[in-house]
């Protein structure tokens, strides 16, 4: 059942092509997107005045994601906020909200919570969630399957990359709607997402460097993770994956913050993993990553390809081919899977099934 691997948790890292593949060609239609399946549509658009997209843990970090494209390709303003927090701080919400949920399992108590509450101030509800005929697919008003297939394990993984490609298209169709998007560009945003299947399969191959990496260090007690820009929320995933399955204590931050106080937590061996996958403020990483090795950070740098030569300024880099910046998120992410995964086995750790954890959060 295990499909001969270890784990669920490799077995659905390993999927992530296929399950990439599967969310983008359920919602293609002549090189672009197409989201036939909802009732949303320019007319009612045209009432929405506030998007806030609602969810949790992992999903929640595949709002922020989406917050940051539907800012770039449809202009529109975006509130993001955790279920657990949006239910009880008597949101702004009303008939002119869109109110978009992520949520792999759809059961999530309070994205459930959350989607209630919206509905009777009259918001209309956007649900993306992998489980068909989930309580949230059931009570939302427009489903968006992710289609990553079941997801087991307890950390997620495939369900993580596909609600990205989702809310990229997303993204791109509301940009379309609304005339902030060029017939052209929302092609191009298609055509660069069918090769984040390919991408992902490149770093599913350097999975011995990461194991070598865990092995060698697996006796940490901290792991630091630094970006900016989109970056950031890869960070704050692998941070979370890391937490979950391997219990290591984590930070992620926006870079430009160190020096607002978590600098102070660097000191000699301390490793830091600076994701640098987003040419806008590649010199801004570059000062970071200074910042923390003149206080002895081991550092480990992710970059595009064109970058490689960072090597010189870190301990440690890890590539991905080059791409268009705005998919990025999609296979570094997979490089931050495999290392929370390779250090939990390295220690000893039940990786499908962490201490405290359910997979899906049905209660308080
Ligand atoms: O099923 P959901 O997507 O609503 O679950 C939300 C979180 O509980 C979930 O993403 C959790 O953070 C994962 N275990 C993270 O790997």
């Amino acid at each position: 059942e295990k499909g001969g691997y270890d784990h669920f948790m490799m077995k659905e890292m390993v999927e992530q092509p296929k399950a990439m593949m599967e969310a983008l060609l359920s919602r293609c239609c002549e090189n672009s997107e197409s989201f036939g399946e909802l009732k949303l549509n320019a007319a009612m658009m045209e009432n929405i005045n506030r998007i806030q997209i609602v969810a949790c843990g992992t999903a929640f970090h595949a709002g922020m994601v989406g917050k940051y494209y539907f800012e770039k390709f449809a202009r529109i303003s975006v509130e993001t906020e955790a279920a657990s927090e949006y239910r009880y701080k008597n949101p702004i919400v009303d008939e002119n909200t869109l109110l978009i949920v992520i949520s792999q399992s759809g059961e999530t108590a309070d994205t459930l919570a959350a989607i209630r509450l919206a509905k009777e101030c009259g918001a209309w509800v956007l649900a993306v969630t992998n489980v068909v005929g989930s309580s949230i697919a059931r009570e939302a008003d427009d489903v968006i399957y992710t289609n990553a297939g079941p997801e087991i394990a307890v950390a997620s993984t495939k369900a993580y990359v596909t609600q990205i490609g989702c809310m990229m298209l997303l993204a791109a169709y509301m940009g379309r709607l609304n005339g902030k998007l060029k017939e052209a560009d929302s092609t191009r945003i298609f055509r660069n997402l069918m090769m984040t299947p390919g991408l992902i399969e490149k770093v599913l191959d350097t999975k011995e460097t990461i194991k070598a990496f865990a092995d060698k260090n697996y006796r940490i007690n901290d792991l630091f993770y630094i970006g900016r820009g989109l970056d950031l929320y890869t960070c704050m995933e692998g941070s979370l994956k890391l937490k979950e399955i391997s219990y290591i204590h984590s930070e992620s931050y926006a870079a430009g913050e160190l020096k607002h106080g978590p600098l102070a937590l660097i000191e000699e061996g301390t490793i830091v993993i600076a994701v640098c996958t987003q040419e806008n403020v590649f010199e801004k990483m570059l000062s970071n990553i200074k910042e923390v090795k003149a206080r002895g950070a081991h550092v480990l740098a992710i970059v595009q390809e064109a970058h490689r030569d960072i090597a010189s300024e870190v301990d440690e880099v890890w590539v991905i081919p080059e791409m268009d910046d705005d998919i990025t998120a999609i296979p570094t992410i997979v490089y931050l899977q495999l290392l929370a995964y390779y250090l939990a086995v390295a220690r000893g750790c039940d990786v499908d099934k962490p201490k405290n954890l359910a997979k899906s959060v049905t209660v308080e």
